[in-house]
């Protein structure tokens, strides 16, 4: 799909915009859940098939406690990353996140934190959730950082709670409240992130 038809659907933040999945980004997506690697800074890995890929894509479309975001860089149709909002709860007003940029190329240039930004914007105003919560390996410091530069506080430590690639590790709770003031206009005179993208 070109840049032009896939713009207008997007939330766009210094050069950085989240919008829809299009049929296009699923081959990098299967790529990336399958991505060992990757799977390491995150989750325990475990090989997901087309099949079980399908269904997990599928859930987004009838699941409303959940919503998928696929991470663009301005002007470029390419995906670079998805995040997952999952656990929406309409009582508790809260809900988790999950972020991963796709390929090492594209990791510390400041396309999470801006990605992040956005997803916890469109949170507060579009979900109206108060609470915003995920668990991180305590060793992944870039993850750590990102959420903390986008407002998220350490609330706790499970102790050896991941066996990641032979060995047990801390995993971090991580929460962020919704403002008192309305975050957009805080974000609007804030200075704007220096980004490092190559788009050549
Ligand atoms: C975690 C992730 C989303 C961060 O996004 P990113 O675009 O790579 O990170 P950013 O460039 O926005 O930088 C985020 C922060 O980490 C810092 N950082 C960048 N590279 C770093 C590195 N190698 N080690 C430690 N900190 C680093 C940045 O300086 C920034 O912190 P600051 O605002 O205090 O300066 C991304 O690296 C990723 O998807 N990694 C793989 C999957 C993953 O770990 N997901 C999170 C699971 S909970």
């Amino acid at each position: 799909m070109s840049v032009n038809a896939l713009m207008p659907v997007m939330q766009e933040y210094c050069d950085v915009a989240i919008g829809p999945l299009v049929p296009d980004d699923s081959a990098a997506l299967f790529r990336w859940v399958n991505d060992v690697k990757s799977a390491g800074l995150d989750v325990a890995y475990r090989p997901v098939d087309g099949v079980a890929f399908n269904a997990w894509l599928g859930t987004f479309a009838t699941d409303t406690s959940k919503v998928l975001f696929v991470i663009r860089k301005r002007g470029n149709p390419a995906p670079c990353g998805y995040i997952q909002i999952t656990n929406i709860h309409p009582i508790h007003r809260s809900a988790e996140i999950g972020i991963r940029i796709g390929s090492d190329e594209d990791r510390g240039r400041g396309i999470g934190k801006a990605a992040l930004k956005l997803a916890v914007d469109y949170i507060w105003n579009h979900l109206n959730l108060n609470r915003i919560q995920l668990t991180v390996l305590a060793t992944n410091l870039r993850a750590i950082r990102a959420y903390k530069a986008v407002g998220f506080e350490e609330e706790g430590l499970f102790r050896c709670a991941a066996f990641i690639n032979g060995v047990w590790t801390d995993v971090l709770v991580m929460a962020t409240l919704r403002p008192p003031s309305n975050p957009s206009e805080q974000w609007a005179s804030a200075a704007p992130m220096k980004l490092a993208i190559d788009n050549s």
